[in-house]
């Protein structure tokens, strides 16, 4: 029996969850009540940009609009719909069947009409230069609206729903734009060490009695119990990262993969054992970046997060920093868990040395002591009420029993980082 690591359930509490409400994946009832007016005669199929209500795996009514539609084979009239919940992210847009659709609450005037496309997930050039990405709400500054309607477009329908990696199955939660020739598979089957992706069991059962990997292909550069982290370069492991960017695409709404893996460090984050080292987890660096971003992307895989691994991922990439005396930020547009997870972490770092320091501390001593670039350091201290800007600079006031308190509300501090087990020489001085 598989283990079964379903990712939208996993993330089911994030909708509900009372703690976490930004404005990216959470809007209320009421905030999205659907309209009953401008009724008028529904006719079937429905329009692709319908709003209508319909039945989700919790069994209540919500908001929909419907995203594309597709002909059943069994009869001419038959069809499902790929719907995307207004209230909710768009990992969990699926395929409802008529039956889960309330017709009686059809809006009228569908706002756009699309024909229906044969096999319509063809790639232009323009979106083979890039493993694709979407933004987050709070990421659409960076697309103009042409380019926002291309990426919307293009990506609207998950295209693989489903893949098999080691001992789990799990259900992707985004388009990701792999070879046309995969483009009519549900399922994809992976090596969990080299990554190389096929579309029948059988041929990975073949591809796993001939593969010779047992961990990630590149440097083990850090080792705590059965964890360990391995550093890929892009440039010597250029198919290992394309199918790793593959891979994550899946996962990953917001961000712009770009297939020139060369430019690229990769870290993977794997769990240990007898038969290998298992794939947890990764975040890509850039070797060279001029905006100082030390992270361009971030996944912890369905199956293994809530577990700390993403807050260790992001005090890794910290602890480089560190070693190479730089401050560093993560890449934007960050997505809704992305920044959750950003501020927790930030958040507990800076609070415990506000907590154990004595006397005055500046923004730049945070900033140099943690290597969170200064904008991220004030930003968060805003959040949390612990800073003022007066006459003309930002003054922290941290008051203690605020400062407790908000401790008690960052919840777990995640997996520590030991950085005495980083075995590590900056890129640059490597010879890059
Ligand atoms: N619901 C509510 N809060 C959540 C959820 C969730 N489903 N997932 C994470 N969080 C918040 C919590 O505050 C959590 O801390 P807590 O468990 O102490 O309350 C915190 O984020 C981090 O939890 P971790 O267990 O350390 O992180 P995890 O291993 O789950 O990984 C990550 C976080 C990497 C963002 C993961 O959710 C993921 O891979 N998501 C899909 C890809 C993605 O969005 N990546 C970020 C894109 S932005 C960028 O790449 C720069
Ligand atoms: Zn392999």
């Amino acid at each position: 029996m598989k283990d079964s690591a379903n990712g939208l359930k996993h993330n089911d509490g994030l909708v509900t969850s009372p703690t976490s409400s930004p404005a990216a994946i959470i809007q209320t009832e009421s905030a999205v009540k659907p309209s009953l007016r401008k009724r008028k005669p529904i006719s079937l199929p429905l329009e692709v940009g319908t709003r209508v209500l319909c039945r989700w795996r919790d069994g209540k009514l919500h908001p929909v609009k419907v995203i594309e539609r597709r002909k059943l084979s069994t009869g001419p009239d038959d069809y499902q719909y790929y719907v995307h919940y207004n209230e909710f992210n768009r990992r969990l847009d699926e395929w409802a069947n008529l039956e889960q659709l309330e017709l009686e609450s059809v809006e009228a005037d569908a706002d756009e009409k699309v024909e229906d496309k044969a096999g319509g997930l063809k790639m232009t050039r323009h979106q083979k230069r890039k493993i694709e990405e979407t933004h987050a709400e709070e990421g659409h500054e960076d697309f103009d609206a042409a380019s926002l309607r291309e990426h919307e477009e293009f990506t609207k329908v998950k295209n693989i729903s489903k893949i098999e990696l080691g001992k789990y199955e799990i259900e992707t939660w985004y388009f990701s734009p792999f070879p046309p020739e995969y483009s009519d598979c549900n399922k994809l089957f992976f090596c969990e060490f080299c990554l190389s992706f096929m579309k029948r069991k059988e041929q990975l059962a073949r591809h796993m009695r001939k593969c010779v990997l047992k961990h990630p292909p590149g440097d083990e550069i850090y080792r705590q119990g059965s964890l360990s982290m391995f550093e890929v370069d892009g440039k010597k492991n250029k198919i290992y990262g394309q199918n790793l960017c593959y891979l994550a695409k899946l996962f990953l709404d917001h961000k712009t993969l770009y297939y020139d893996v060369d430019l690229f460090l990769f870290y993977i984050l794997c769990e240990c054992d007898e038969r290998g080292c298992h794939m947890v987890g990764y975040f890509s660096k850039e070797k060279h970046s001029e905006e100082g971003y030390n992270l361009a992307c971030i996944l912890t895989l369905p199956p293994y997060q809530r577990k700390g691994y993403g807050k260790f991922l992001i005090a890794f990439s910290y602890e480089l920093s560190k070693k190479e005396a730089k401050v560093g930020t993560p890449e934007r547009p960050l997505s809704d868990l992305g920044l959750l997870s950003y501020r927790g972490y930030w958040t507990r770092i800076l609070l415990d040395i506000l907590k154990k320091h004595r006397g005055n501390v500046s923004i730049k001593e945070l900033s140099d002591m943690t290597a969170i670039k200064t904008e991220d350091v004030i930003s968060t201290l805003q959040s949390l009420d612990l800073i003022q800007y007066r006459k003309g600079q930002h003054v922290i006031c941290a008051d203690p029993k605020l400062l407790e308190r908000h401790l008690k509300a960052a919840g777990r501090g995640g997996l520590e980082v030991d950085a005495s087990k980083l075995i590590w020489t900056p890129y640059k001085e490597q010879g890059g």
